[in-house]
């Protein structure tokens, strides 16, 4: 008997554990760009998990491969079908205007999910990683790893960011700018593409063969290869683009002892392995759990009225004005650290990598 009172306990204990934030349960819709990159298949997935958990009834739509007039259409059928909060990764953080202003007329908030939605008062809250943190790793990686400060001769880099809609890009390239900057004023870093603006160096919707394709153009116009022009670096806004500029170095003769460093973001399992075999040097893990974790809290403190938690309250205007922000914190992901990072912490399985 006494043994059977202590088992409800601990299950009521458990309940009230999960529901602590919960007390009411809401139709929530979840908006996300692609399932043709792993991260945003772990986003939508924990988050669906997460918040059904909480008690919620989730709407999870993903828009085709990027497609912006499918997402538009399917957060107008969130409007319309009755979602009490709707949680937007933006494909083109300037193409939901005027579809949000029907959120903004049913008073539903709206909670931007890892890109900010731009000029659009319709969104309450944003949550991402540290945008600006995530370029300083990526550039201060680079800066450590060819020790340019003790370094007398110049060397070789070319850049891979992301597209130009994503105002990610903006934030992930005055990070690394705010890092490498001095060094290409001072002639250590050379950029023999010419190539160095962020919309030179843009890659389409983050697509892997469109970086692929540029890097094997740069190759061949700058004469880059093992034996041929040296390139020291390349600085890859995420592990997609990454992926592609090693898949074009591999071809030119590149292998695992003379890489240039390239650096990565995500922790898509491909880049681990080739973190692994020594063809990619770092990435930066988002780890997508904490994230989603942060937006179910919100939800829930929306939903049950309570003040919604936020750590950053200056750096993200979208035009409409600041919009209250929590930043989870990005880490540099390597060779040295992926394990504990990664393995030990449960994100993958050692079988998977
Ligand atoms: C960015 C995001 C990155 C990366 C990229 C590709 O907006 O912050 O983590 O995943 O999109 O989808």
């Amino acid at each position: 008997m006494k043994l059977k009172f202590s088992a409800l306990a601990a299950a009521a204990l458990a309940v009230t554990m999960f529901a602590t934030t919960a007390a009411e349960a809401a139709k929530i819709g979840v908006s996300m760009p692609t399932q043709s990159l792993q991260r945003w298949n772990q986003d939508g997935s924990n988050m669906k998990a997460m918040l059904e958990q909480s008690g919620h009834d989730v709407d999870l739509q993903y828009a085709g491969d990027n497609d912006i007039p499918t997402q538009v259409n399917q957060i107008e059928n969130m409007i319309a079908a009755g979602n009490e909060v709707i949680v937007i990764a933006a494909i083109d953080g300037s193409a939901l205007t005027e579809v949000l202003k029907g959120a903004k007329e049913k008073n539903i908030p709206v909670i931007a999910y890892d890109r900010l939605i731009m000029n659009s008062d319709a969104v309450s809250y944003y949550a991402t990683f540290d945008n600006t943190k995530v370029g300083r790793l990526q550039g201060q990686y680079i800066v450590d790893a060819l020790d340019l400060d003790n370094k007398t001769e110049p060397v070789n880099i070319e850049f891979f960011t992301g597209p130009t809609d994503d105002n990610n890009v903006n934030f992930f390239w005055g990070g690394a700018m705010s890092v490498l900057q001095p060094y290409l004023d001072s002639g250590k870093l050379k950029v023999p593409s010419g190539q160095t603006t962020k919309e030179q160096c843009a890659t389409l919707n983050w697509n892997l063969e469109e970086a692929q394709k540029r890097m094997e153009n740069i190759i061949s116009s700058v004469g880059y290869g093992p034996e041929d022009t040296p390139l020291a670096a390349v600085l890859a806004q995420n592990d997609a683009c990454a992926n592609g500029v090693t898949n074009a170095l591999l071809a030119t003769g590149y292998d695992n002892t003379n890489m240039p460093i390239i650096t990565g973001q995500d922790c898509d399992k491909p880049a681990v392995k080739n973190i692994v075999r020594g063809y990619q040097s770092m990435s930066v893990f988002k780890d997508t759990r904490t994230l989603a974790q942060q937006v179910v809290k919100m939800v829930d403190a929306i939903v049950n009225g309570q003040e919604v938690e936020v750590n950053d309250t200056t750096t993200y205007n979208n035009g409409t004005g600041v919009i209250p922000s929590y930043l989870c914190e990005p880490v540099a992901a390597t060779k040295d650290n992926y394990k504990s990072l990664l393995i030990d912490s449960g994100y993958y399985k050692a079988d998977e990598i």
